[in-house]
């Protein structure tokens, strides 16, 4: 039985851990108002609000519930749209009606979700953090200027709350946008087990990342829980934030064993020691995004991330998912060959790091055993003088892949390029290390010359293939132009018109 708590009611499910829990919702409880849209994360019909008890209080984000496995949310309180109903309409469901923001109504439960998640949330209440917010929904009809209205007319009037889940969450109870059964929440979630019994869980959760150098075959820090360290005990599916996974193999992860990863909090977080950052391999996206360690070592990077999938996404996809996926445009591979990180590996007491340049060997093939855990990744905490950028071109901003997506960490002193790491994907069967365009600006002179050099040398060094995402040619073009764009971005109003032509 998976006890989790949906609305205001216990529920104990006897379905598989890696079913998702919009079919819970919809075909076993027979809840109807979540939508089946995509079933791949895409347009946000299924969103529900998943509610997780924490330091501090219960937080609540929204998350599509098509890839959203039964088995993670026991202990947990899951709202579906029938959770939110009052007396009468939500402040958020009154402002969609007035501003004329529904039209079908299909995808709106997910929009009411989306808002009223981002309104219990902790991002600022201001506009733009409203229309990441719902980033993750499409809909069909309206075309979205009446919903931007609503979400500016939203941010007006809850403007001035405070920012930490215990403020929003009373003044969402007293305005009405959630019901006042919230409050018993804690209480009820408080009782019930957050045991998935049929689920492999790897090791009980420990509490730190490692804190020392690993050499090939070390022994774990002592801090580390090592008992299930082993990528796949009893044929069981490794199973992060499922957003690769689910996509990709719905029936087999609805019928197998799981190891939930999410439950190995020494797999998560982000730490920085003397001279190295520890990033876990289970750590959400979105903790990268909020992470003000990360904010100060690589100031203004917020934007980048922004351009991954969307929030409600990256809540559950993680770093190690990524990069164990790879894909040849997976972002966050090309964010972190650019910091030229180590993957920290683990199979039972045996831990050994690659580099991520050598992790990728050929299409969707690593350098990684089949009973290797991905356990963290690890790169040298950057100079003050580092810089760091990334580009991404793909059809749409937000939600999409990239056609070619570029990321460069660059040191210079005194006008000499003394360390660079250059990275690209969309352009080769693996997410690229720029070796040789790395290569061709070390030690040298920072200057349009040298820059057209390196990104001729970026261009002649991969093999595009032509796709839905753009011809070969085309991609090419477009990562001359990135790695043009890197310098145009970090170096403002130093080369501009040179580097066009
Ligand atoms: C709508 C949508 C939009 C997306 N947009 C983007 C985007 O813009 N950019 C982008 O890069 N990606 C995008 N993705 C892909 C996906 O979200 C990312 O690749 C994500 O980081 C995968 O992480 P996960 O935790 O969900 O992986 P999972 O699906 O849980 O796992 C993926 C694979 O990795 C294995 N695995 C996971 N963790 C470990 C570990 N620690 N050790 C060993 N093996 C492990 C699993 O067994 C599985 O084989 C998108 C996905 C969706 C559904
Ligand atoms: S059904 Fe489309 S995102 Fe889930
Ligand atoms: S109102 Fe029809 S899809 Fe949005």
């Amino acid at each position: 039985m998976i006890e989790f708590l949906l609305n205001g009611k216990v529920i104990r499910s006897e379905a598989s851990p890696g079913e998702v829990v919009l079919d819970v919702v919809r075909r076993d409880v027979g809840l109807k108002g979540t939508k089946e849209g995509c079933r791949e994360g895409d347009c946000g019909a299924c969103m529900v609000l998943l509610g997780t008890p924490g330091e501090r209080g219960v937080e609540y984000y929204a998350i599509n519930s098509c890839l959203l496995p039964v088995g993670t949310v026991a202990g947990k309180h899951v709202v579906s749209i029938e959770g939110l109903n009052g007396p009468g309409l939500t402040p958020v469901q009154q402002a969609i009606v007035d501003e004329g923001a529904t039209q079908c109504g299909f995808c709106t439960p997910g929009f009411v979700i989306a808002l009223t998640g981002f309104l219990l949330g902790d991002m600022p209440l201001d506009p733009d953090s409203g229309y990441t917010a719902v980033s993750g929904n499409m809909c069909r009809c309206t075309g979205y200027l009446s919903i931007r209205r609503v979400v500016k007319k939203l941010c007006a009037a809850f403007a001035g709350t405070g920012n930490s889940p215990a403020a929003r969450l009373e003044a969402m109870i007293s305005s009405g946008v959630v019901p006042a059964y919230f409050e018993t929440v804690p209480r009820l979630l408080a009782g019930m087990s957050g045991e998935t019994p049929v689920c492999g869980v790897a090791g009980p959760p420990g509490d730190a990342l490692p804190r020392q150098e690993l050499d090939a075959g070390s022994s774990p820090p002592p801090e580390m829980d090592d008992t299930g360290g082993q990528a796949d005990p009893g044929n069981a599916i490794l199973i992060a934030g499922g957003t690769d996974l689910i996509v990709q193999r719905p029936e087999e992860v609805s019928e197998a064993r799981l190891v939930l990863l999410e439950r190995r909090e020494d797999l998560r977080g982000i730490r920085i020691e003397a001279k190295d950052c520890w990033i876990g391999a289970a750590t959400p996206v979105e903790e990268i995004t909020r992470s003000e360690m990360l904010q100060e070592l690589f100031p203004g990077t917020d934007p980048h991330i922004e351009l991954i999938s969307s929030v409600a996404i990256r809540h559950r996809a993680t770093v190690g998912g990524n990069l164990v996926n790879a894909s040849p445009i997976g972002d966050m591979a090309i964010l972190l060959l650019a910091l030229n990180v180590d993957v920290i590996l683990c199979a039972g007491e045996q831990r050994r790091s690659v580099p991520l340049k050598e992790f990728f060997t050929g299409y969707k093939q690593l350098n990684r055993e089949p009973d290797e855990l991905v356990e963290a990744v690890r790169f040298k905490r950057p100079s003050g003088g580092s810089l760091f950028n990334f580009e991404k071109v793909s059809r749409r901003k937000h939600l999409d892949i990239a056609s070619v997506n570029s990321a460069m960490m660059i040191t210079v002193e005194h006008d000499v390029v003394r360390d660079v790491h250059m990275s690209a994907g969309g352009v080769a069967p693996i997410p690229f290390y720029l070796a040789s365009a790395a290569e061709s600006l070390r030690g040298q002179t920072l200057s349009a010359e040298s820059i057209r050099r390196a990104a001729d040398e970026a261009c002649s060094a991969i093999a595009p293939i032509s796709d839905v995402r753009g011809s070969g040619e085309y991609k090419r073009v477009l990562l001359g132009r990135l790695v043009r764009a890197h310098f145009i971005e970090l170096f403002p109003g130093r080369f501009g018109e040179e580097l066009l032509s």
